[in-house]
């Protein structure tokens, strides 16, 4: 299967990037492409932060800058917890690298209609390229395979508003388009999936013992970020929302427990705005609402993505 991270790279972002790049360990899957859009930080920052994880993983792939901003609304980042740089400021937020001249939304639609069939993505930022694919050519939705997004909050336990998620809140009519368009093949890794297990403060340390350059930079990017979660937030490890969706991605067998639903995302403008409603007595269920999972094989696979 061929496949494309759609990002809006951010730390949990590059954590997960690294994930399929394990030699010999996932033969079928094959990244052929990233595709950026902004969200935890403006665009030209996030094309930043992937062409410096593709130099550190020596991945020669092309990426694809995509939309600025949202649909409709103005655009909000998320600097306060990615860091000002979005790679949690620790230094490695530069690249000789530098995005192809087409559009995101664009070479999704190409590479859809050149791999129909074969073709999946995984997304994790707001759906903005998506749902501009969507728009675009309307047999978008059809070629893809699988389409693995990293949003939402099934328990109403949100983290931009109590209701609401950020990829979601960031771009709530977008994430409406595609779970109109995406009938019956989205796989959703909500946020409180991340919340119920954490990634531990002592695993971080183990990678980093191996020393390797990829060891290095994890360690760089969570320093900053491990100091707030500890003391700021209370929190017992890191949540890892968007490396848990590529776990999905990557083995559909972590899978534990999930909801067939058909998710609703609001896009009114009170305090429900972007709250994803599962609706489970509905005929066409849209969505596998991932619950619950083998957090302790996903995480094996961050740390030997990370170590190697
Ligand atoms: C999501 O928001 C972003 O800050 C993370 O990268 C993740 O995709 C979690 O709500
Ligand atoms: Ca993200």
């Amino acid at each position: 299967m061929n496949w494309i991270i759609d990002t809006d790279a951010g730390v949990d972002d590059a954590i997960g990037i690294a994930m399929p790049f394990v030699p010999g360990r996932y033969p079928d899957f094959k990244l052929i492409a990233i595709t950026t859009v902004a969200g935890n930080v403006p665009l030209h920052k996030v094309n930043v932060n992937v062409g410096a994880v593709l130099e550190l993983l020596q991945q020669p792939m092309p990426f694809y800058a995509g939309c600025d901003r949202p649909l409709v609304e103005p655009y909000v980042d998320a600097a306060d917890f990615h860091g000002d740089d979005g790679l949690g400021d620790g230094g490695l937020s530069h690249t000789v690298r530098q995005p192809e001249a087409e559009h995101a939304a664009l070479a999704l639609v190409r590479l859809a209609r050149e791999y129909a069939g074969h073709f999946s993505v995984i997304a994790l930022g707001p759906l903005t390229n998506i749902a501009l694919a969507c728009n675009l050519d309307r047999e978008f939705a059809h070629n893809v395979s699988r389409l693995v997004i990293m949003g939402g909050a099934w328990r109403g336990q949100g983290n931009q508003s109590s209701a609401a998620e950020f990829n979601f809140a960031i771009d709530p009519e977008s994430a409406k388009v595609v779970f109109e368009r995406f009938d019956a093949r989205v796989e959703l890794l909500p946020w409180e999936t991340s919340l119920d297990c954490m990634y531990s403060f002592e695993r971080f340390d183990a990678v980093a013992k191996t020393g390797t350059a990829r060891a290095h930079f994890l360690n760089q990017m969570v320093a900053k970020l491990n100091i707030k979660m500890r003391e700021q937030f209370k929190l017992a490890g890191f949540p890892m929302p968007d490396p848990l969706a590529v776990a999905v991605a990557l083995d559909p067998t972590l899978i534990r427990g999930e909801r067939v639903a058909r998710v609703k995302v609001d896009v009114g403008h009170d305090a429900g705005r972007a709250l994803s409603t599962l609706e489970f007595r509905r005929a066409h269920p849209n969505t596998r609402v991932v619950v619950d999972m083998d957090y302790e094989r996903a995480f094996e696979m961050i740390d030997a993505a990370w170590s190697v």
